[in-house]
């Protein structure tokens, strides 16, 4: 580094070139930016030879003084040159090198961890909560094994009625529940979520607007269109002065909100002992393959008082809707699925189709 008397005289010429000389040296010797940073000030900050030799510039002759900046000058150009051509060099080296260090190999195998996948039932169903929770109901949940009474006779079905009988109905037997006797037992597995409208109707009291979602079984064998257990969604109002236009306006909002703005519903007469009336609600849908087309969706009705005053409820002074909709259905015609096996066998590669919110995307 340029170490030199502390008084250089501007007038003496072989020293200020000695002094340039080594200052060069000192430059061309340095091998960081850094290095360089602390050489530039050696040699031309503030307290550098040449620079504190230039403010004695005024103090010399007259005659002296043009040839003393004049040499002075000249040196303070040349290093100052010097140095920023070293800058450069060092500056693109270190660019150079920060490229090679800092480089990242995209091709470098990674460790690969296949994600599991939602089930397109479970997202489908959440959305479905979605849109009733949204609206300000609850939701509501009850057991898979149900009491008959529940499943059944607070429904306000017969005694008789064919749907208990046991080709539709999986009864449970009694020993293997809990150590329960058959006489005791009476249990089923629920064959729809409408033992939940019962149950919520004596836990919650009235106004009451719910929504279930849950799995439901029947004694039927897995084909292309049924699987003995599957999931249904149940709706629930009661309250003062409801009617069946309050019924298909939230048929509607519903089916809109699963299958786009084009979709709607519309009610055929039909039969529950729970409702009366009773009908099967089918679904618009602008995307049936081979053209738009009505679809049954589920059944729906106004509540039977029977069940109303079965479950506690003043029937005079409260009226309710009540609908239930198949999730496995709403899920086929959503997304055109043909075959109920792909939905109930578990393989990865079908769900994982639908991504993490069930929509696909
Ligand atoms: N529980 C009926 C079924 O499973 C559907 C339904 C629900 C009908 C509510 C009327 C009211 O088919």
């Amino acid at each position: 580094m340029a170490e030199s008397a502390p008084d250089l005289n501007p007038l003496d010429a072989d020293a200020v070139d000695a002094l340039v000389e080594r200052a060069l040296g000192d430059i061309e010797a340095a091998s960081t930016l850094e290095d360089l940073r602390a050489v530039r000030g050696a040699v031309l900050g503030d307290s550098a030879p040449l620079v504190t030799a230039n403010r004695t510039i005024g103090s010399l002759a007259p005659q002296d003084r043009g040839l003393a900046g004049r040499t002075l000058g000249g040196a303070r150009s040349r290093l100052s040159a010097a140095l920023d051509q070293r800058h450069q060099v060092l500056a693109s080296d270190h660019e150079a090198q920060v490229l090679v260090e800092e480089a990242v190999d995209v091709t470098v195998p990674t460790r690969r961890r296949s994600l599991g996948a939602r089930h397109p039932i479970e997202t489908i169903m959440e959305e479905v909560a979605d849109f009733f929770t949204a609206m300000g109901w609850e939701i509501a949940e009850g057991p898979e094994i149900e009491h008959e009474w529940f499943n059944f006779d607070s429904l306000n079905f017969d005694i008789d009625h064919p749907a208990r009988q046991m080709q539709d109905t999986l009864y449970v037997d009694g020993r293997s529940v809990g150590g329960r006797t058959e006489e005791d037992g009476n249990l089923v597995m629920r064959t729809h979520t409408s033992p939940v409208q019962s149950r919520a109707m004596l836990e919650r009291g009235v106004p009451l607007y719910i929504a279930c979602p849950g799995k439901v079984f029947r004694a039927d064998a897995l084909d292309s269109t049924h699987t003995p257990v599957f999931h249904q969604c149940e709706g629930l109002a009661v309250d003062r002065h409801l009617t069946m236009a309050n019924l298909t306006g939230v048929l509607d909002a519903f089916a809109r909100a699963m299958f786009g703005p084009g979709a709607r519903t519309r009610l055929r007469p039909s039969f529950f002992p729970f409702t009366e009336p009773s009908a099967e609600m089918d679904l618009w849908f602008p995307q049936k393959k081979g053209g738009a087309g009505w679809i049954e969706w589920g059944g729906c009705g106004m509540v039977n008082p029977n069940v109303l005053k079965a479950n506690g409820i003043d029937a005079e002074e409260f009226s309710g809707f009540a609908f239930g909709v198949g999730i496995e259905r709403a899920l086929m015609l959503r997304h055109g699925i043909a075959d109920m096996h792909d939905i109930v066998e578990g393989d990865i590669r079908f769900s994982q189709q639908f991504g993490l919110t069930g929509r696909g995307h």
